[in-house]
């Protein structure tokens, strides 16, 4: 048993995979509404629990308030149980630490649930400390609104600020939710993530397919639409080898598809991916990442492989 890991904390390290809910409601960058609606969003739902997935991770801020209402719906049209996580936003008017509890108890309202399983600061940068906000964190889990305390994006002075503020409340923190993928590695190499596994916080990965670029259906010629297509542009033409040696490798493991093995690596690397799905064949798609395990030497090659893309 690791001791670093808190009892409080320890049912995370043990969800190996998750369920990420921005598509559901999210027009901006996800066009929500044009080539996908509520009932792909529960079929995507649906299909993950069938799956044997039981951790869905949202934020007040998703499609403004409809992932998390949509998630709601899908709660009470199941009995099984379903681990939720979803996240505050430190909007510059938010002034006080009452306006956390104030959040949460909305978070709530919208989930239609009596706590969450794990809430997370969305992001570090606010006007209230984040001393501040970790206090208004212990009272939420004093009060019974939420199980564990997490945090987003955070780097490691912010990180190490939140676990010292909270462990004076003793209270651990859970977990960080970072940017992770094949293509976006900056947590390996700037120490994040082995300071997290030192401090048995759970890295919960996110974007791990690279918002779908790991899944080889975007090329040049077919970008990803809207936003994504302009951010990925250059990046589109380098991600060729990589996604060869995917394609080999799943094979190698009776089909696999790039997409199971961009997640399966995540995996391997210690971390919990939670991957976007749009509707019922992405989500299905996605949870045959697990059940099985890429070798150390897939993993290295892997690696290699995405060190020659990304300096
Ligand atoms: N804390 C934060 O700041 C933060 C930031 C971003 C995300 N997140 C969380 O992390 C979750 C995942 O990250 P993400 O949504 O940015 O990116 P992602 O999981 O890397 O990519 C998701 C997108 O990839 C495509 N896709 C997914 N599964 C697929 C499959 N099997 N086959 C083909 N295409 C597939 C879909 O888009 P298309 O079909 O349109 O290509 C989907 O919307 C989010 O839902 C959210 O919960 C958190």
């Amino acid at each position: 048993m690791d001791e670093t890991i808190s009892s409080e904390t320890r049912f995370l390290h043990a969800v190996e995979f998750g369920l990420g809910a921005w598509q559901w409601g999210d027009r901006l960058i996800w066009q929500y509404g044009q080539s996908y609606d509520e009932d792909d969003c529960r079929a995507a739902f649906e299909g993950s629990l069938a799956a044997g997935i039981r951790f869905v991770d949202t934020a007040e801020v998703y499609g403004s308030g409809r992932s998390e209402r949509l998630l709601g719906q899908f709660l009470k049209e199941t009995d099984q149980p379903v681990l939720v996580a979803t996240k505050y936003f430190p909007f510059p008017w938010r002034l006080t630490k009452k306006s956390l509890i104030k959040a949460l108890k909305g978070s709530l309202e919208r989930i239609g649930v009596e706590a969450v399983d794990l809430y997370q600061i969305h992001q570090p940068y606010s006007l209230l400390s984040i001393e501040s906000l970790m206090e208004a964190m212990a009272e939420a889990v004093e009060e019974g609104l939420t199980r564990t305390v997490g945090v987003s994006n955070f780097n490691q002075t912010q990180m190490l600020r939140a676990y010292s503020a909270l462990a004076r409340k003793n209270v651990p923190l859970a977990s960080n939710q970072l940017t992770y993928s094949l293509l976006n590695r900056g947590i390996e190499k700037d120490g994040l993530m082995a300071r997290c596994k030192e401090l048995g916080i759970r890295v919960i990965a996110y974007s791990p397919i690279e918002k779908g670029l790991l899944t080889g259906k975007y090329y040049v010629e077919n970008p990803p639409p809207g936003i994504r297509g302009r951010r990925y542009a250059d990046l589109l033409p380098k991600i060729v080898p990589l996604l060869k040696l995917m394609t080999e490798i799943g094979q190698e493991h009776g089909g696999k598809s790039k997409t199971q093995v961009a997640l399966n690596w995540c995996i391997c690397k210690g971390t919990l991916p939670i991957p976007g799905a749009k509707n019922a064949a992405q989500a299905e798609e996605n949870a045959g990442a697990l059940g099985w395990h890429l070798t150390e030497e897939e993993v290295e090659k892997l690696d290699r492989a995405s060190a020659a893309i990304v300096k």
